[in-house]
């Protein structure tokens, strides 16, 4: 199967998101979108795969002009997508996911569609109980069942966005077997929108790269990543060096916390923290680490144990007696926790600026709006809903929202769906803060980040912290192995 996009444009507003891209896809090859934050990607995408219309420019799949009203139309044509984030039904239980959107209408037959979904598993090492609820499952397993579903829908090209960001590193190993016999045993296209250069470049054969709405060119591989960097930028991107700085007071001080959630008995986890210190926490999805954040910023309350902040006890408050306290915490589910859609960036701000007048002080949200767009360069106006932004400009935005002079910035996913530069500037930023003497605790799934950033590294592994290292001689792949379990 060969797919082309030709001449596509769209615009939204005075922004092109999309300038007369023209790409060629053939099938048996693994494909890379790259592209800084708001380069285009998604919206390519999501034109390819059904989603949104283009404006002008037409898709042709086996030389034949095809046009999608919906994403049915387009796995009609045998082309699916894993959008960014989810979109299954956490209510509806795993074979319920899998049977919606199938051809059946109302008695889909649930026996026979329970077989495929077990061969599939089968075929691919999933370990998914088609009885359980999508809303146990992790990020990772829910791609597992969207990758299936799409598959049982006859897909020939597959489309994933961001597809690694959230999982755990053996579910990313497995995710790429599947994606290489997927590609070279059954002939498929696989393109896959991606940060993350360094799978890339393990994954694909050849890379487009997008820059503001258009197409920059396209890249054989093997080739070295600052090629590919190069191209995304125009420039070379160097990361700098972790300035040391001294530690002063203790700020925080958690001693023997522990709650039993749905999913993870959390047990016995302590942690002294110092103004100016930078602490990552590594562990796999669901180990204990977000509820150890959560613990120290008041939304969740230990079943026993005590948190301490800048010497008073705190112990079971709720989150805004921490803000007053100088706490802020930026959550890993960026639209569903952290930001709120359908209101306006200038919006945001009339929410979370301090204030003691009765009434809002919109010139004020407005004008710091204005500044923080700026400063943070987010691609937006203080007047865009948040859901228009890109992902990126999401991620950039939330951070610009967070108050100056804390004492304890907490973290999950700092840099997620950031493109290399823009996860440098804001580690300058959060190192800037921690020069200010703010304690910095920050939970991660890039192991290079961690290594990169932290003072000390806390491992977690099943509710409990199995190693505190002060990271003298720890890398990546020796951390990779503590998160798995081995010591
Ligand atoms: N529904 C929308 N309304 C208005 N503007 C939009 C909408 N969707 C996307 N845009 C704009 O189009 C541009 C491209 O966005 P897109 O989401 O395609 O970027 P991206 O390359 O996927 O970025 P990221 O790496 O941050 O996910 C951005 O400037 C974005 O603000
Ligand atoms: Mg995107």
């Amino acid at each position: 199967m060969r797919v082309e996009l030709q001449h596509i444009s769209k615009s939204f507003g005075r922004v092109w998101a999309n300038q007369d891209l023209s790409l060629t896809f053939e099938g048996g090859q693994i494909y890379a979108i790259l592209g800084e934050n708001g380069a285009g990607k998604s919206t390519l995408m999501k034109i390819l795969s059904g989603f949104q219309s283009a404006d002008s420019g037409q898709i042709v799949v086996d030389g034949q002009a095809v046009s999608f009203e919906a994403p049915t139309d387009a796995i009609e044509h045998g082309i699916g997508m894993l959008y960014q984030d989810p979109l299954d039904f956490p209510p509806f239980t795993v074979l319920e996911n899998f049977i919606a959107g199938r051809p059946g209408g109302f008695f889909p037959d649930r026996q026979a569609a329970r077989g495929i979904l077990l061969d599939l598993a089968q075929r691919f090492g999933f370990d998914l109980d088609p009885d359980a609820y999508v809303d146990s499952l992790t990020i990772g397993e829910r791609q597992q069942l969207e990758i299936m579903r799409l598959l049982s829908l006859n897909v020939r090209v597959l489309i994933l966005d961001e597809p690694t960001t959230g999982i755990s590193a053996e579910q990313k190993a497995q995710l790429f077997d599947v994606l290489k016999s997927l590609a070279h045993d059954d002939g498929l296209t696989v393109i896959l929108v991606s940060h993350k250069l360094e799978d890339v470049i393990e994954l694909c054969s050849s890379a487009f790269v997008l820059r503001q709405g258009r197409l920059v060119g396209q890249q054989q591989i093997p080739c070295d990543i600052s090629t590919l960097v190069a191209m995304m930028f125009g420039k070379i991107v160097a990361r700098q060096e972790r300035p040391m700085s001294d530690l002063g007071d203790c700020v925080l001080h958690a001693e023997r916390i522990s709650l039993e959630t749905r999913r993870l008995v959390v047990e016995d986890v302590s942690l002294d923290v110092r103004a100016g210190e930078v602490i990552g926490l590594a562990g796999l999805d669901g180990s204990g680490q977000n509820e150890l954040v959560r613990v120290c910023c008041g939304l969740l309350r230990p079943d026993r144990g005590a948190v301490h902040i800048g010497g008073r006890e705190m112990t079971g408050q709720p989150y805004h007696r921490f803000v007053k306290h100088g706490v802020a915490f930026l959550p890993a589910g960026r639209l569903e926790e952290g930001l709120i859609g359908g209101m306006t960036l200038t919006e945001h701000f009339a929410l979370t600026l301090p204030s003691r007048a009765p009434w809002v002080n919109w010139i004020r949200a407005r004008r710091t709006a204005g500044e923080r767009i700026e400063r943070f360069n987010v691609k937006g106006r203080p007047g865009s809903p948040i859901q228009t932004l890109s992902g990126g400009n999401q991620q950039r935005f939330a951070l610009s929202l967070l108050p100056s002079n804390l004492r304890l910035l907490l973290l999950e996913h700092p840099t997620r769906g950031l493109d290399v530069e823009s996860a440098m500037y804001i580690w300058e930023q959060l190192l800037r803060r921690r020069e200010e003497g703010t304690a910095i605790i920050f939970i991660s799934a890039e192991l290079d980040e961690i290594v990169a950033y932290s003072d000390r590294i806390l491992v977690f592994f099943g509710g409990r912290v199995t190693l505190v290292d002060d990271r003298a001689d720890m890398t990546a792949d020796r951390l990779g192995e503590l998160i798995g379990g081995r010591m």
